[in-house]
């Protein structure tokens, strides 16, 4: 079964370093034989979560149609920026809302269910986004009970890190990526 998998990045900043690693994981992907979807969360605003808003005004459309996508896909990568130590709330929104809408006869948190997740972050700094990769696997883990794969990509020093034709210049990175592909796309084979 070739599997499906689903990729964006927690930025939409012109010239994020998260979504070139994301266009660099998209590539590897397609190599390794994934079939691969690549969004941009721009393509999905969506309204800052508040409880009185949901109950006024229902699930916002841009939060279902993201869930419908992930539950279309075996697998998700997502390249995280750091804010903070934790995930920007860009990315931590569009999550929370995921984690709530629902359809009919859904069980709760169904499109953090039956797939699976790996997770990339890019920086500047020296530390790679690594504080952001936690909390991320923290949020989808234990907040969502998903199913992350153990392996994940930290790029330090983001700003150095990519060539001119947007490859990674470190070849041990460069290997790293790929064994967490690898590992992405065999987990994801098993999600039936
Ligand atoms: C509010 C804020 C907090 C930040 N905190 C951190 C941080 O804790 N650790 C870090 O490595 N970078 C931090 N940064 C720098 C981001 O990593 C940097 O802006 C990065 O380029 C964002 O990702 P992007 O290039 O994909 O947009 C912070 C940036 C902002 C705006």
């Amino acid at each position: 079964m070739v599997p499906k998998i689903l990729v964006f990045a927690g930025s939409i900043r012109t010239g994020s370093f998260n979504a070139r690693l994301a266009a660099r994981a998209v590539k590897e992907l397609l190599e390794a034989g994934a079939e691969v979807t690549w969004i941009s969360l721009v393509d999905y605003p969506m309204p800052l979560y508040d409880g009185d808003l949901e109950a006024d005004s229902g699930q916002p459309e841009n939060a279902l149609k993201l869930k419908r996508l992930m539950m279309m896909h075996q697998g998700v990568f997502i390249v995280t920026p750091e804010y903070n130590a934790s995930i920007p709330p860009l990315l931590k929104n569009a999550l929370d809302w995921i984690s709530r809408v629902r359809e009919r006869n859904e069980p709760p948190l169904a499109a953090y269910r039956d797939r699976v997740f790996a997770l990339g972050a890019a920086s500047d700094r020296a530390s790679g986004g690594i504080y952001a990769l936690l909390a991320l696997r923290q949020m989808l883990e234990i907040g969502a009970g998903a199913l992350v794969i153990p392996e994940q990509f930290s790029l330090a020093r983001a700003s150095e890190a990519f060539d001119e034709m947007d490859d990674l210049k470190d070849e041990r990175a460069k290997a790293l990526l790929q064994r967490v592909v690898q590992r992405l796309i065999e987990t994801a084979q098993e999600q039936v």
